[in-house]
């Protein structure tokens, strides 16, 4: 039996998920056209599921995807990082001939043996030399480079990185390589650091992953109605969507709960009540979802006393991205654009929580002796 799954990214094999076709038949467009994408969106928003997807479907139509991840690399040197990178590109390269049933031809073998990769420089050289290299049949030339928690880059590297994804983007060689790039992360690449001078990555297409939509909600549940064969109340998906506004771990947070661990008799059909009480576990239990929103919060006293404003109906914010305290939060999913041009909470449950956790501290009582004047 499949479940709902919370930790980490999703499979069908295993869990119930939402297809996304649209975005994943958009983002291999895109890949197709040759574009250097960037996904940025907040914490577990589904960035690296979606991606595993579309990697999938490009192996099948014989790309050659490359896939990386920047998580480990924040305090590494510039040449530590990129000669790690160059071990896991060379183990990714294997890997897709390995999948492919083939093996890398002895010339490729011996280009991996003798390069070296210690800067941007030589990254760029391995590239040209590569797509020579691999097999000129289909879309095997076409390298398709996916770098996911692209914000665990070195500070002191983004520049130089960021650079020769331009000057490959931009070059003239027949099959330029790569051909496509996938950059993924919850930081935008404005807000990483880059010595203060203006992006060097101004040739992007971005990519946006919205929350999942009522119907999506609806998709989800509807798998296990399908295999197990309990129902739930209609009202109940509604109400997910409501208080989540489709965040997708708190969906599958709500899901579990009543599926897993109310111990709901499998022939009763998931009630409100059960809901309810479901809902209250979701307010009281620190997941790691909640955890990563108070840890963000506390990275800057001013995102506290901004939200204190928003949360306050007489002093709201009006939504202004232009303001950095604003902009960084919108990054960390907390808040969102309301209908009435206000900065609004993004859902009920993080609400919840950040009433919780930063209550405005009742101001003292001052004790007034005779001496204190009245104002
Ligand atoms: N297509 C999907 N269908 C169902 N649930 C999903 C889907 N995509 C994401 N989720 C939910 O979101 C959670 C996080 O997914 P994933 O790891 O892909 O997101 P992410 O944005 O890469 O997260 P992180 O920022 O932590 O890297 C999953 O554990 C699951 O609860
Ligand atoms: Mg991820």
């Amino acid at each position: 039996m499949r479940t709902f799954g919370t930790q980490g990214p999703v499979n069908p094999q295993e869990n119930y998920v939402v297809s996304r076709t649209e975005e994943i038949a958009d983002c291999i467009d895109r890949v197709k056209k040759g574009k250097y994408i960037v996904l940025f969106a907040p914490r577990q928003t589904g960035k690296t599921t979606l991606f595993r997807s579309a990697i999938d479907a490009l192996i099948a139509e014989a790309y050659f995807p490359i896939q990386l991840n920047f998580k480990l690399y924040v305090d590494c040197s510039v040449s530590d990082f990129y000669i790690s990178v160059y071990r896991r590109l060379r183990e990714e390269i294997n890997g897709i001939f390995e999948k492919r049933g083939t093996i890398p031809s002895r010339v490729l073998n011996q280009f991996l043996d003798n390069t070296e990769v210690t800067n941007q420089v030589s990254m760029i050289e391995f590239f040209r030399q590569l797509v020579n290299l691999l097999p000129a049949h289909d879309n095997s030339q076409k390298v398709v480079l996916i770098i996911d928690e692209f914000d665990g880059i070195p500070p002191d590297a983004v520049r130089g990185f960021l650079h020769s994804l331009r000057y490959i983007y931009l070059g003239q060689s027949e099959v330029r390589c790569p051909y496509s790039v996938g950059i993924i992360g919850v930081k935008d690449i404005t807000q990483l650091n880059y010595d203060g001078s203006i992006s060097p990555f101004n040739i992007q297409d971005e990519f946006h992953l919205p929350n999942f939509t009522l119907a999506q909600v609806h998709e989800l549940l509807e798998q296990y109605t399908e295999e197990v064969g309990q129902a739930f109340a209609p009202e109940i998906i509604t109400a997910i969507h409501k208080q989540t506004a489709g965040q997708p771990f708190l969906v599958n947070r709500y899901a579990q709960i009543l599926t897993e661990e109310m111990g709901v008799p499998k022939l009763e059909t998931i009630a409100m009540t059960h809901f309810s009480k479901a809902h209250t576990q979701l307010l009281r239990e620190r997941n790691i979802h909640i955890e990563y929103l108070l840890t963000n919060i506390r990275r800057n006293p001013l995102f506290e006393s901004l939200l204190t404003r928003v949360i306050s109906y007489k002093r709201g914010v009006r939504f202004n991205i232009d303001n950095e305290i604003i902009d960084e939060l919108v990054t960390y999913g907390v808040i969102a654009k309301r209908p009435d041009g206000m900065c609004g909470i993004a859902n009920p449950i993080y609400r919840h929580h950040i009433q919780e956790n930063f209550k405005p501290l009742p101001s003292k009582p001052q004790a007034r002796t005779p001496d204190t004047p009245l104002r």
